[in-house]
């Protein structure tokens, strides 16, 4: 299991670590989009107060505080159906470092991980107690949503309107759902083949599948918010 997990790290650490390890000269004569170079957004920790916020964990090893396999891509979704003024993103980001060691922990990530998430929770509230909240994890960020949304007091929960699951590994432990929290502001996306959603650790393509499901997840967290 384990080592099946390492395999697929080495492949995701092969995509993202490419531009960086390429020599600067080459690179610039092949310079291209660089649609996996993982995205950063903290809107929320350094811009001003908005209608909304849309508060993102990635999944281990990913690039940026967003990722790149769905975060930046529901940002997007969302900023072009509500407008860049009306909702921002934020990644949860340091101390959170998405490392894979922390998926093998008893809650699938780490307590510092967890208190990242919920320090942009406490943030949302304390700076912008107006804004309405959605959040949102894939892979080792499911469990970090999942560990900070189900201990938050009601007040910060009662403001989080949506949450969106991305080969959420804690499905099966969990029951499908986070604890504590109502289930139908909850969306669960666990792909067919995706063995995490298995109480595995085990990494298929299925795993890496989610961009697909950006709109989805858009389209719910839009129709939750109501604004
Ligand atoms: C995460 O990375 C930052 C910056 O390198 C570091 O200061 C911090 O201690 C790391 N967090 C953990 C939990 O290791
Ligand atoms: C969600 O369920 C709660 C009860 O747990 C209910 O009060 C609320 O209206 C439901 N919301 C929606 C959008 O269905």
């Amino acid at each position: 299991m384990k080592f099946q997990f390492t395999a697929t790290v080495v492949f995701l650490c092969a995509i993202t670590a490419t531009p960086v390890l390429s020599n600067p000269i080459e690179d610039g004569s092949h310079l291209k989009p660089r649609q996996d170079e993982g995205e950063t957004s903290n809107d929320l920790e350094n811009g001003p107060c908005l209608s909304a916020f849309f508060i993102f964990a990635r999944g281990s090893t990913e690039p940026g505080n967003m990722g790149e396999i769905v975060g930046p891509q529901v940002c997007s979704d969302l900023q072009t159906t509500l407008g860049a003024s009306v909702i921002g993103c934020q990644g949860v980001g340091s101390p959170y470092n998405a490392t894979l060691a922390d998926n093998f922990l008893p809650q699938n990530t780490s307590p510092t991980d967890i208190g990242a998430a919920t320090t942009l929770f406490d943030l949302a509230q304390s700076k912008c107690p107006n804004s309405k909240i959605v959040a949102g994890g894939y892979s080792q960020g499911t469990a970090v949503m999942d560990g900070s949304i189900q201990a938050l007091p009601a007040p910060i929960q009662d403001n989080i309107y949506g949450v969106v699951l991305f080969g959420f590994t804690r499905n099966l432990q969990d029951d499908g759902r986070i604890p504590n929290f109502p289930t139908n502001k909850t969306l669960v996306f666990c792909a067919t083949g995706d063995l995490v959603c298995d109480g595995t650790l085990e990494i298929t393509a299925a795993h890496l599948s989610y961009g697909t499901d950006a709109s989805a997840a858009a389209a719910f967290l839009v129709k939750a918010l109501d604004l």
